[in-house]
Parts: C-alpha cells; structure tokens; sequence
C-alpha cells in the first residue's frame, strides 16, 4: 500500500430539461455531460443530425436554437433548456419538402448527403433573416458548413433555386392562386 487512494467514479444524476424541439414540448431526462448533439441523437433519436468532427469544424451537426445555427457538438444539451430546437426532422411541413429540400433534390445539392441537413438548417436561419441573399451572402453563411461532394457549386444554385420557388408562392398567395 503505497498511501494513494483510488478516487471512486464520480456519479452523474440525470438532469431534466424543458424545450420545444421541431415545435413540439419535450421534457428531456439527460446527463449533465451531454452534448445537444447526443441528446438530439441518443435521447430523441433525431439521427438526421449528423455527427462528424465533434470539434466545430465541419458543421455537420448544426442545428437552430431559437432560430439561429448552433453546432450541436460544441453545445451542451442543458444549454437547450427554455429554448427552440430546430433539427432537419421538422423542416418539412406536414408532406409538404421546404422549397430548399426540393430544390436541393432538383438540383444535386445533396450527394452522399452527410453534410445536407445542416447546410439546410443554415440555408434556413439564413433565408429567414434575408430572403433574397447575393451569391456572396450565401456563401458566407455556410462557409462553416464544409462537403467533401458537391464542390459547392450546386449548393449555392439549389439554395438560388429555393429562393425562386419561395418568391413566386408567395407571389402566387398573395393573388389567391397559390
Ligand atoms: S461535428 Fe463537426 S462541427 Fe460539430
Ligand atoms: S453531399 Fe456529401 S459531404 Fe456534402
């Protein structure tokens, strides 16, 4: 016995939280050492947020928290507390793709598709802040969101694309024919 003494494993108790994800309530038993990343994965089974670097490099894991992209692996899951999670699950509305969804699909934005929920996550938050983005505006606000596939180009049509589509429903709303 050389007087050390073994430290016992510290016991984590869950915590609970309180958050709207995609809209919804939810009451959320999670360990304190989460990541949001683990929690939307493991604990809603919301697996269409991705998991890459876990360093805040890539940007496959970005979600919106109230609105705005976080990266959910840099995140911890009590940070979501009182606030509103957005994840690719709730972009389309009811059947209905979001104008960016299809666009992508329509023009090759997505290829393996790794990178696709968040960069649809940002295109969002970025679209909802500035409906009518230059090319440049665009591409700085994904320029955290890296793919191996696309060369980017395609992404930045898709995403032009959707901003057609979201003009002329509104257009067609507005006189009724929508
Ligand atoms: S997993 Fe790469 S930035 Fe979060
Ligand atoms: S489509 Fe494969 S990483 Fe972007």
């Amino acid at each position: 016995m050389n007087g050390v003494t073994a430290l016992k494993p510290v016991e984590q108790k869950n915590a609970h939280l309180s958050c709207k994800v995609n809209g919804e309530p939810a009451q959320v038993s999670v360990m304190p050492c989460k990541t949001l990343l683990e929690m939307l994965r493991e604990d809603l089974q919301l697996t269409g947020t991705k998991h890459g670097c876990e360093l805040g490099e890539c940007g496959v894991c970005a979600v919106l928290i109230d609105g705005l992209p976080a990266l959910s692996c840099l995140s911890l899951a009590l940070d979501a507390e009182g606030r509103a999670i957005d994840t690719i699950e709730g972009l389309a509305e009811d059947a209905e793709l979001h104008p960016l969804q299809s666009a992508f699909a329509d023009l090759g934005g997505a290829q393996c598709g790794y990178c696709t929920p968040a960069i649809l996550l940002t295109s969002k938050a970025l679209l909802d802040k500035q409906p009518n983005p230059t090319r440049e505006q665009i591409r700085e606000a994904l320029s955290g969101n890296l793919c191996r596939c696309t060369g980017y180009q395609q992404i930045f049509e898709a995403v032009e694309e959707a901003i057609l589509r979201i003009s002329q429903a509104e257009k067609q709303a507005a006189a009724g024919t929508g």
